[in-house]
């Protein structure tokens, strides 16, 4: 199949092209599209062989469940079964944005959807195109991130061309996604929201909201399964093994150093990833083009929204093993080390 990549720069001017869209979706054809946090791989989430056909073009495991990405509030009613006070609240504050919010599912939700769940995810995106092409459709619209299973998420569409080019008819280029790191999912079925996959809208910003929320086992302790399905595989993989130094931003720099002299010691190509402070401290250590800079320290939107890049960066490279700097785990910084963690299977180095 050729795949047409469409540079959107005006949703309205270029209505022909999301009315396009909006028909491979009906007729049960993928699209890839961008969203304010990462892009998005998707289908009419009310048919369930288009949605099958996700799984087959992302290689995902068939039990990890899909969300349903919606326009407007209309379409949240009309898939879930009950909208919880929990539910009104967060969706009051923070939709449309990046959350996804967990409910109790209406029987018509195909099964190939929710993995035989009894609730469904649901996200309203704060992206205009994503909304246009949802209200073209006239469906909500099934949407993992658009890049292999098992690969880190695309913030770009030549990401998405990268990963999923000839399976597709059409991907829609946004430009770069303004989070960079996927949405928060937060359970509100029960009486405490529980938050099953950090994101762009923090723990301290759903605190401020509800009072209280609680964290998902799984992401305290690592021996626990994650209630969320897809957050038990090894996600945001690089091609080479990762290890992330995290701990006191004093010392990293004389770790990065360190650490760099015994891989240099062993005959190891090493690709770093790191705070502009310790890059710059690593100039004439390494080749420049194996220091990748992801923002300045503490620079949590710049981060999130350059990590993923910077890992898929180094898979075109010839590196032997990478190292990563941790950011601490407040605010945005959690979901960024929930990924780092992630993508390094936890290994670290505390530093
Ligand atoms: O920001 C995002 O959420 C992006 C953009 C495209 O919207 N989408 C995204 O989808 O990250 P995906 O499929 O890559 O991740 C969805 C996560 C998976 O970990 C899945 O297991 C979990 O949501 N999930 C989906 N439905 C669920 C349910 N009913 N209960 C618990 N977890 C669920
Ligand atoms: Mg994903």
């Amino acid at each position: 199949m050729r795949t047409c990549i469409v540079k959107i720069t005006d949703v309205r001017s270029q209505r022909d092209v999301i009315e396009a869209a909006g028909n491979i979706l009906r007729e049960g054809g993928l699209v890839a599209f961008p969203t304010e946090t990462v892009y998005g791989l998707g289908a009419n989430g009310l048919d369930g062989e288009a949605c099958a056909e996700i799984y087959r073009a992302k290689g995902r495991p068939s039990d990890n469940p899909l969300i349903l990405h919606v326009a407007n509030r209309r379409m949240v009613d009309s898939i879930a079964l009950e909208v919880t006070p929990i539910a009104e609240k967060l969706m009051a504050v923070f939709a449309p944005g990046p959350i996804t919010l967990i409910m109790k599912k209406k029987p018509h939700i195909p099964d190939s959807v929710t993995g035989g769940l009894d609730t469904v995810g649901i996200r309203m995106p704060d992206n205009d195109i994503a909304r246009a092409v949802i209200r073209a459709a006239g469906v909500p619209i099934a949407a993992p991130s658009a890049n292999t299973s098992g690969r880190p998420s695309p913030t770009t569409a030549e990401a998405v061309e990268h990963d999923i080019d000839g399976k597709i008819p059409l991907i829609l280029d946004g430009g770069p996604c303004q989070f960079g790191v996927e949405s928060t999912i937060v359970d509100c079925t029960g009486d405490v929201a529980v938050i099953l996959r950090p994101g762009a809208v923090t723990v301290e910003m759903l605190e401020d909201v509800l009072g209280r929320v609680e964290l998902d086992a799984a992401l305290v302790g690592k021996e626990e399964t994650p209630r969320a399905p897809g957050m038990k595989y090894r996600h945001y993989a690089p091609k080479v093994p990762l290890t992330v130094l995290e701990g006191d931003p004093e010392q990293m720099a004389q770790a990065f150093r360190d650490e760099l002299g015994r891989l240099h010691g062993e005959y190891k190509q090493v690709g770093i990833i790191a705070s502009g402070e310790v890059i710059s401290s690593l100039k004439g250590l390494a080749q420049e083009e194996l220091l990748v800079s992801y923002g300045d320290r503490g620079d949590f939107s710049a981060i999130a929204a350059n990590i993923y890049e910077a890992l898929r960066y180094f898979d075109e490279r010839d590196v032997d093993c990478l190292l990563a700097e941790g950011t601490s785990e407040e605010e945005l910084g959690l979901a960024i080390m929930n990924r780092l963690h992630k993508a390094s299977g936890f290994r670290s180095i505390y530093v």
